[in-house]
């Protein structure tokens, strides 16, 4: 029997989370540990929160699977929008392995909250299209065409109004402007009305912060395709890092799709 205890690691713009989770079930088996991301968000200081997290856990085989803000190739942040722009060709993965002494498999952050959704939440079994948009310091996003993950798309740096769309429409923009619910609902709407002009997607959740308050902006969505907030909120990123922790340590060679399931792990 292969060990299925992993760490997810969800680093974000504004605080850093880790927990162990059992990537068969995909529950979270301890609590979860929340740090302040240094800011500047340079590569040396976040990798010693990383190592800080790390240290409060203890779990057999030390693979830890890293959900990362921006685009993630071979293991190297090729963008930095919310994160200090020294990222830029840092390979994370080399990085953190180095402080914390685990296996480390790195992915962007918004993936890695689609890949929990499909596999364990409301996209579980869910064909077609299926989007996932995160609601945060940025606006992130995961592709799925039939359980398959399209990696690295940017739907949050779409321009919209002649914007870079989370910069018109995410979270932090909310906040920073005192949108109230109607208005930022109404930018919100905007922009998930040019992603259904592009992808005629099937179904399109909503993860990170911004999920959990749903019931807000709900009435300011007009759309034919259903938009639903994904169940795991926003775990889904510890979670999702995790299962992709365990399948590229044990199964680099597999497509990383998630219908009909990696539980077909053999
Ligand atoms: C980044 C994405 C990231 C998203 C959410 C965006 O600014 O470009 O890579 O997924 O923020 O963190």
């Amino acid at each position: 029997m292969r060990n299925t205890t992993v760490l997810g690691i969800d680093v974000g713009g504004s605080g850093i989370k880790g927990a162990l989770v059992d990537v068969m079930s995909g529950e979270m088996l301890t609590e979860r540990i929340r740090l302040e991301t240094p800011q500047p968000a340079m590569p040396d200081s976040m990798a010693e929160v990383v190592a800080e997290i790390v240290r409060e856990f203890d779990w057999e085989g030390k693979v830890l699977g890293c959900g990362f803000p921006a685009i993630v190739k071979g293991g190297v942040a090729r963008s930095a929008a919310n994160i200090h722009h020294s990222w830029i060709g840092v390979n994370i993965e080399a990085l953190l392995e180095e402080v914390t002494g685990c296996r480390v498999h790195a992915l962007n952050d918004a993936d890695a909250a689609g890949i929990a959704a499909m596999q364990f939440g409301a996209g579980r079994d869910i064909l077609g299209t299926v989007i996932l948009i995160t609601i945060g310091s940025g606006l992130g996003s995961a592709l799925f065409t039939d359980g398959f993950l399209v990696r690295n798309t940017e739907l949050g740096h779409i321009f919209l109004n002649g914007m870079i769309a989370e910069h018109y429409a995410s979270d932090a923009t909310r906040k920073q402007l005192e949108l109230d619910w109607e208005e930022w609902g109404g930018r919100f709407n905007q922009f998930l009305n040019h992603v259904e002009r592009v992808f005629s997607p099937d179904l399109i959740l909503l993860g990170g912060g911004g999920s959990k308050k749903y019931e807000f902006y709900q009435e300011y969505l007009h759309l034919d395709t259903k938009v639903i907030p994904a169940k795991l909120l926003n775990q889904a990123g510890i979670i999702g890092a995790a299962f992709f922790g365990y399948h590229q340590e044990h199964f680099p060679e597999k497509g990383l799709g998630v219908h009909p399931g990696l539980q077909d792990f053999e």
